[in-house]
C-alpha cells in the first residue's frame, strides 16, 4: 500500500482511484490547522478523505480529541486504517447520535471546491472529492449553513478554498452568518491560488 510521510505522520493512501490523494490543498490546510490547534481542543474534520489532515494533527498535537466525517465509504475505510475516528455520513449528519458532546473548538473542511458541470463529473464516490456544483460552493455553502450549530463559543472554522471558488462570495456568506473572517494561508498552484479561510465566532 502506498504511504506518504508528512510532519512526522505516516499516512496510508489506499487506492487513489477511489480515495482523494492528498495534494497541495491538503498540505496547506494541515499546516494551517497545526498552527491554530492547541492541546486539549475538541476538533472535527468534515470530509477527511484518506484521513491525511486528521492524522497529521493526531501525530503532532498532544491531548486533542478528534472526530471526522466522510461520505465516501472507501475514504472512510482508509481514514479508519490510519487511526482516525470517522463517521461515514453526509457533512454533520450522524454526529449527534454518535457523540453526545457535539460542540467543537475547531472545525476543518477541505471541500470539493471546483465548479463542475454534469459532463465534468467523475464516476463513483470519488466525484464527491471534486464536485462543487455549478458555483463550486454547493457543498461548502451547505457546510457553512450548519457549522455554527457544532461550534463551541469562541470556536473557529478553517475552510480550504481556491481562487476559482470565489473568495468574496465565501467571505460574504461567512460574514452574514456572523463570522469574523481572515485568510490565514495562501499558496499559488499553477492556474489557481489556494487559501485557508478562518471564521471566528467572537
Ligand atoms: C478535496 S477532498 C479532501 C480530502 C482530505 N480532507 C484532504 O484534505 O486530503 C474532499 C473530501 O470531502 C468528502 N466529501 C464531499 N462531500 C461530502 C459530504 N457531503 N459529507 C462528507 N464528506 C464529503 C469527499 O468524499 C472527499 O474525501
Amino acid at each position: 500500500m502506498v504511504e506518504i510521510e508528512y510532519r512526522k505522520a505516516r499516512i496510508k493512501l489506499g487506492n487513489i482511484d477511489l480515495v482523494y490523494e492528498p495534494a497541495e490543498d491538503s498540505f496547506l490546510l494541515a499546516d494551517a490547522a497545526l498552527k491554530e490547534a492547541k492541546a486539549g481542543m475538541r476538533i472535527l474534520e468534515i470530509g477527511t478523505g484518506s484521513g491525511f489532515v486528521s492524522t497529521v494533527l493526531l501525530e503532532n498535537l498532544k491531548d486533542i480529541r478528534l472526530v471526522a466525517t466522510e461520505i465516501n465509504p472507501n475514504a472512510a475505510t482508509c481514514a479508519k486504517t490510519n487511526g482516525v475516528e470517522v463517521i461515514r455520513t453526509d457533512l454533520f449528519k450522524g454526529l449527534k447520535s454518535r457523540d453526545p458532546e457535539t460542540h467543537f473548538d475547531l472545525i476543518l473542511f477541505n471541500p470539493p471546491y471546483l465548479p463542475t458541470s454534469e459532463e465534468e463529473k467523475v464516476p463513483g464516490w470519488l466525484n464527491y472529492a471534486f464536485d462543487g456544483g455549478i458555483s463550486g460552493r454547493e457543498t461548502l455553502d451547505r457546510f457553512l449553513d450548519e457549522v455554527k450549530d457544532y461550534l463551541k463559543p469562541r470556536g473557529e472554522v478553517l475552510v480550504l478554498i481556491s481562487s476559482i471558488t470565489g473568495l468574496e462570495a465565501v467571505k460574504e456568506k461567512m460574514e452574514k452568518l456572523g463570522f469574523t473572517v481572515d485568510v490565514i494561508a495562501r499558496k499559488k498552484v499553477s492556474f489557481e491560488e489556494l487559501m485557508v479561510v478562518r471564521g471566528k465566532i467572537l
